[in-house]
């Protein structure tokens, strides 16, 4: 069951994704980025040096039985990185608009899966604590094809082992969620991998601390 969103056009988008995200809690977006702007962004994601082991949890540690990723996190310094946030922006003004979510500010990293690289399933903010509101991943894969593997697996926030959707990494499109709902995972990639992975996160300094 899902809430089809439409475009309108390439790189079109509009507010179907607000509907989404309040009745179903998860929306995506195809093509919400141009094909210049996934070949500018992966462009930049691979020919950079600081790519770093991902981490888990508050302190932080590698756990490559949980996750294998590489990440980078985004400076904002560049064109390309400049109207990626822009656009973030944008869907920060919209959706507190929309849906009162006191999304406060937005911080992203470039992820890089190698073949056989994969995320076991996780929640990106523990409920009623994180500070994470609003999970956005944006794929750099222009031309992923089946078989490529690296699938995200969306379950279910009411019951954890139902699967909603597997969704494709495909170049362009963005992915939103409520961090604190859904369970969720990346399939083993079988071939490089690119996307940004971001949050819209409450402000903490007037969040309730539990
Ligand atoms: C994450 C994550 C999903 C993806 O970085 O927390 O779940 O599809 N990423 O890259
Ligand atoms: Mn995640």
């Amino acid at each position: 069951m899902s809430i089809a969103t439409t475009t309108s056009g390439p790189g079109g988008w509009d507010d179907n994704y607000i509907d989404a995200l309040s009745e179903q809690g998860w929306a995506l977006l195809p093509g919400f980025l141009s094909a210049e702007q996934v070949a500018g962004l992966r462009w930049e994601a691979m020919q950079s040096e600081d790519w770093r082991r991902a981490g888990v949890g508050l302190a932080g540690q590698t756990e490559s039985n949980i996750r294998r990723d590489h990440t980078i996190w985004m400076q904002g310094d560049t064109g390309p990185q400049q109207d990626y946030l822009a656009a973030m922006e944008q869907i920060r003004t919209q959706v507190n608009r929309a849906l009162f979510a006191g999304l406060f500010e937005y911080e992203a990293h470039f992820a890089h899966y190698p073949p056989g690289a994969f995320y076991r399933k996780h929640v990106d903010a523990l409920r009623g604590r994180g500070a994470r509101v609003l999970t956005s991943v944006c794929y750099l894969n222009p031309h992923w094809a089946p078989g490529d593997g690296g699938e995200l697996v969306l379950y279910s926030d009411t019951d954890e082992a139902r699967i909603i959707n597997h969704i494709q990494p495909a170049g362009g499109d963005l992915l939103l969620f409520w961090s604190e709902r859904f369970p969720h995972e990346v399939l083993p990639a079988h071939t490089d991998r690119y996307s940004i992975a971001g949050w819209f996160r409450r402000n903490i300094e007037t969040a309730n601390p539990l």
